[in-house]
């Protein structure tokens, strides 16, 4: 089995997730940060995994972009697509928001992971958005670990 993930990550949570999904589907992966790499041909692999994260309620572009243009070739693929975010009530919405109707229905595994807000990362600008997302005053870890163990299964599995 050949995989691609595929990612985009503001302050490293959807790394950190891409990098685990990676390292447990074992030799035959590629990882590519959207932010940094090119894309490679697609048609090597047999499984795409697509993940980003949400910021002031969008997705990265990039990874709406890779969506938009690699369209038919991932509805021909096995799929995965993931979502990070720290709104827990609105995690669905967005996830159903930001990801076309035509791979979400396709995809084989979908993850709502949850994720952090690294107080230390951010900017000034950044910790007054977060607040209206979530009153933190420290840094905070919220993955959902046993979602992304789910996931990582049904990749194996399915
Ligand atoms: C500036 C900023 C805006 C954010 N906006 C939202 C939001 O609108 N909804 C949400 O659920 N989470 C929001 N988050 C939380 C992120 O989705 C969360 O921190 C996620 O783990 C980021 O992953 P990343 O570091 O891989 O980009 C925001 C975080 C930051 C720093």
């Amino acid at each position: 089995m050949s995989y691609l993930v595929v990612y985009m990550s503001h302050h490293g949570t959807t790394q950190k997730i891409a990098c685990h999904i990676a390292e447990e589907l074992g030799s035959g992966v590629t990882l590519v940060n959207l932010g940094e790499n090119d894309v490679p041909d697609l048609t090597s692999f047999s499984t795409i995994i697509v993940g980003g994260s949400i910021h002031m309620g969008l997705l990265q572009k990039k990874i709406i972009g890779f969506c938009e243009q690699n369209m038919e070739t991932l509805l021909g693929k096995r799929l995965g697509l993931f979502l990070c975010f720290m709104n827990k009530a609105e995690g669905q919405k967005e996830f159903d928001k930001v990801y076309p109707s035509a791979l979400r229905e396709h995809a084989l595994a979908k993850g709502l992971f949850g994720g952090e807000l690294l107080l230390e990362k951010m900017n000034f600008v950044e910790r007054m958005v977060v607040r209206t997302v979530k009153a933190v005053k420290k840094s905070v870890s919220e993955i959902e670990e046993d979602e992304v163990a789910a996931f990582i299964d049904t990749i194996k599995e399915k």
